[in-house]
């Protein structure tokens, strides 16, 4: 096995840029406010992730904002902001990266024939012109560019060659070659990026990256063969988040080139053992949850059911499994607390779990401990997690549950009593629907009228058992804005309250901020 290093400027070691918060937001119904952004790059960030792709300024006055603020709280991490070819852009994204200590600007434009003609409507030349002009234009904001051909996977070899060698002379350090449409297979991809190697005359002066999206299921795959065939920068997202079916996925990519360091001598700097934390953090975030059989983080991932199974592991663990759970942070879930323990043991546990809160926060989420003991009897980790994330979510806010009561059965139609306090003062309604669920968030409509549509209700279940909790997710949109409120109790249509109060205090809050302006890159 070879020693590990982690020095980045080292042949072997393979830089990781993560791009959740850009690309990854990109999924479908996946945004994230400012704090959550935050609390996402500075844990990226205490990985030991290489580069943070933090948004996209010039798209909204929110993503300005989320790649201004990121800039401001990453400590060592080169942070990256994605531009078009245009100033406007480039400028945005430099003004945006102001205060970061390691800014980059990331610049790209189409070069496959598809594109070129149908989406920018330009020749060729004109598009070479403009890799010239955004690259020199990013290097008057920094030296750190990154350059991409989007959908460099359809560009004809000599036009990809003549462009990538143009923006190296233009200034680009980095060289990323995106499957924008993820239509790649790893020895075709492979083979692009040796024969940009053998080619671009000045490729030695870039570092090659790779961008793979996952439409047929290859991301990884093909970011592999990027690596092995001389890439040194791999572009990926936690638990694979992105544009349609997703980017390559960071845990996977990095365990991949950790356990198998016989078959790809190559490291990464990350810090395995919080891989899933960051896991858990973004799919709480985006209410986007984690399948169940996905590699390195799903639920089952070390989950060991058959009986041969069972009674290898118990005999030597390597029968079955290729690395630890603890490798990647994952703890058996251990019954930690009871009615009896106390304030101190709370705040190590908390601790231990990887959050970092402040005094009130702790005593609220110690109060609400105490209130669910005394209705659970045993508590998981889990239910900790739950208990702070909901807390978390819950945050600041005008409205707030205050009670609620629900009739239902067999007779007559579903009926929600809620009681909500709105900025101080508490209203009360009685509410009917199809559903107690559906009357709970009547109810809240006629508290708090509002336009904003339902767009995902789900429920899931902490631990076992019939007296878990439920964790709840609801994501509202109100004029092409989305917010995900999370709500936890052992009460479901408690927690279904909650989360909808949740989503729809963080709703008045962007209905303040932003004016976006509805623009995307893939
Ligand atoms: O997939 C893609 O081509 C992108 C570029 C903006 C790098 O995300
Ligand atoms: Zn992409």
């Amino acid at each position: 096995m070879s020693q590990h290093h982690t020095d980045p400027q080292d042949a072997n070691r393979v830089l990781i840029f993560d791009t959740t918060l850009r690309d990854g937001e990109q999924s479908p119904g996946a945004s994230m406010t400012l704090e959550e952004k935050l609390q996402i790059a500075e844990l990226l960030d205490e990985m030991g992730v290489d580069i943070i792709e933090a948004g996209f300024p010039v798209a909204s006055n929110g993503d300005f904002e989320s790649v201004q603020s990121v800039s401001r709280v990453v400590k060592n991490a080169v942070v990256c902001g994605l531009a078009r070819a245009g100033e406007k852009d480039i400028d945005r994204a430099g003004e945006a990266l102001r205060d970061a200590k390691r800014p980059r600007i990331h610049t790209f434009i189409s070069t496959s024939p598809v594109h070129m003609k149908h989406k920018l409507q330009m020749e060729p030349k004109e598009v070479l012109g403009a890799v010239i002009s955004s690259v020199t234009r990013a290097r008057n904001w920094t030296d750190n560019v990154e350059w991409s051909p989007e959908d460099a996977t359809r560009t004809e070899h000599d036009y990809l060659c003549a462009c990538v060698e143009a923006a190296i002379k233009a200034g680009a350090t980095t060289i990323n070659i995106p499957d924008t449409v993820g239509y790649s297979v790893p020895e075709e991809y492979g083979a692009l990026i040796a024969m940009l190697r053998n080619r671009v005359p000045n490729i030695d002066k870039a570092v090659i990256s790779t961008h793979c999206h996952n439409d047929l299921g290859l991301a990884v795959a093909n970011s592999l063969a990027g690596v092995a065939n001389g890439a040194r920068q791999v572009e990926c997202t936690i638990n694979g988040m992105g544009e349609r079916a997703g980017n390559a996925a960071l845990e996977e990519l990095v365990m991949a080139l950790k356990v198998r360091q016989d078959a790809m001598p190559f490291d990464t700097g990350i810090k395995t053992e919080l891989i899933a934390r960051a896991s858990k953090l973004v799919s709480t975030v985006t209410a986007f949850p984690v399948q169940y059989n996905k590699a390195i983080v799903g639920q089952n991932a070390f989950a060991h059911e058959s009986g041969i199974h069972q009674d290898g592991m118990l005999k030597n663990t390597q029968t079955y499994e290729i690395m630890t759970p603890e490798s990647v942070g994952i703890s058996k879930s251990t019954l930690v607390m009871g009615k009896h323990s106390g304030r101190h043991a709370f705040r190590n546990k908390v601790a231990e779990l990887g959050y970092d809160l402040g005094q009130n926060a702790v005593e609220d989420a110690f109060r609400r401990f105490k209130d669910l003991a005394d209705k659970k009897k045993h508590i998981f980790d889990d239910d900790i997690v739950a208990l702070v994330d909901d807390g978390i979510s819950a945050g600041e806010g005008d409205i707030q549950v205050v009670a609620l009561k629900i009739v239902c059965g067999t007779e007559g139609p579903p009926e929600a009593i809620l009681t909500l306090n709105i900025a101080g003062e508490d209203k009360t309604v009685v509410a009917t629907g199809d559903g107690p669920v559906d009357a709970t968030f009547n109810a809240i409509g006629q508290l708090f009228p509002h336009s904003a549509h339902l767009q995902l209700y789900q429920v899931h279940a902490v631990t076992e058992g019939t007296d878990a909790q439920a964790e709840v997710s609801v994501r509202l949109e109100e004029d092409g804005k989305t917010v995900t409120g999370r709500g936890a109790e052992t009460d479901t249509l408690v927690a279904s309250a909650r989360a909808y109060v949740s989503a729809l205090n963080k709703l008045v809050v962007k209905r303040k901020k932003s004016a976006p302006e509805a623009l995307r890159a893939s």
